[in-house]
């Protein structure tokens, strides 16, 4: 029955379209999927670990002393000191997950909620980066995050 359905000659060009145009198409669809299948592992560890406090959309809580995620990460990660401090925060550095999975989230992060900010050229997080930055705690958030936003007003980056 289903034989009539879908009869041989059907069959023939689905293939022929698979060789072919699709198949050229493959290994870049992959290569999204790859990356979206990332993205998804980066929002949910998001979602579970620091939505609570930072809200879904990064929006954080200002009567909570929570700062926003948004159009501004990108600032920080301009400067050195700045890209440090995204690692160091006790909200970051102080999380179950493990090294990679924080780079990976800082990274999508950086993406979802403040990619009009992002420097032109930006290297992403690396695990070893991450490694060796939460290997050196802040002794003083809020003075640090004072300096950085000191710096960053001084370039003419304005950080909330
Ligand atoms: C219990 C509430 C809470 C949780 C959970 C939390 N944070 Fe935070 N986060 C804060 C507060 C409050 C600050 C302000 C700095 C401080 O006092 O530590 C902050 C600051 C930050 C900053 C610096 C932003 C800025 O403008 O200074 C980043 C980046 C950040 N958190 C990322 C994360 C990530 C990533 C997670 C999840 C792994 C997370 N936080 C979980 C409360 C939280």
């Amino acid at each position: 029955m289903s034989r009539q359905l879908v009869p041989g000659g059907v069959c023939r060009l689905i293939l022929v379209a698979m060789v072919t145009g699709l198949g050229l198409a493959g290994p870049a669809q992959a290569a999204d999927a790859a990356e979206a299948a990332e993205a998804g592992k980066a929002r949910y560890q998001y979602i579970l670990n620091c939505a609570g406090c930072h809200q879904a959309d990064g929006s954080g809580a200002k009567s909570g002393g929570v700062p926003t995620l948004r159009g501004q990460l990108g600032h920080f990660v301009s400067i050195p000191e700045g890209r440090a401090f995204l690692v160091q925060v006790p909200g970051t550095s102080n999380s179950p997950l493990k090294d990679g999975e924080i780079a990976r989230m800082l990274n999508w992060m950086l993406q979802a909620f403040s990619a009009e900010t992002l420097p032109a050229a930006l290297e992403p997080y690396t695990e070893a980066e991450v490694t060796r930055l939460r290997n050196a705690p802040l002794t003083d958030v809020s003075a640090t995050r004072r300096a950085i936003v000191t710096q960053l007003a001084e370039r003419g980056l304005r950080v909330e």
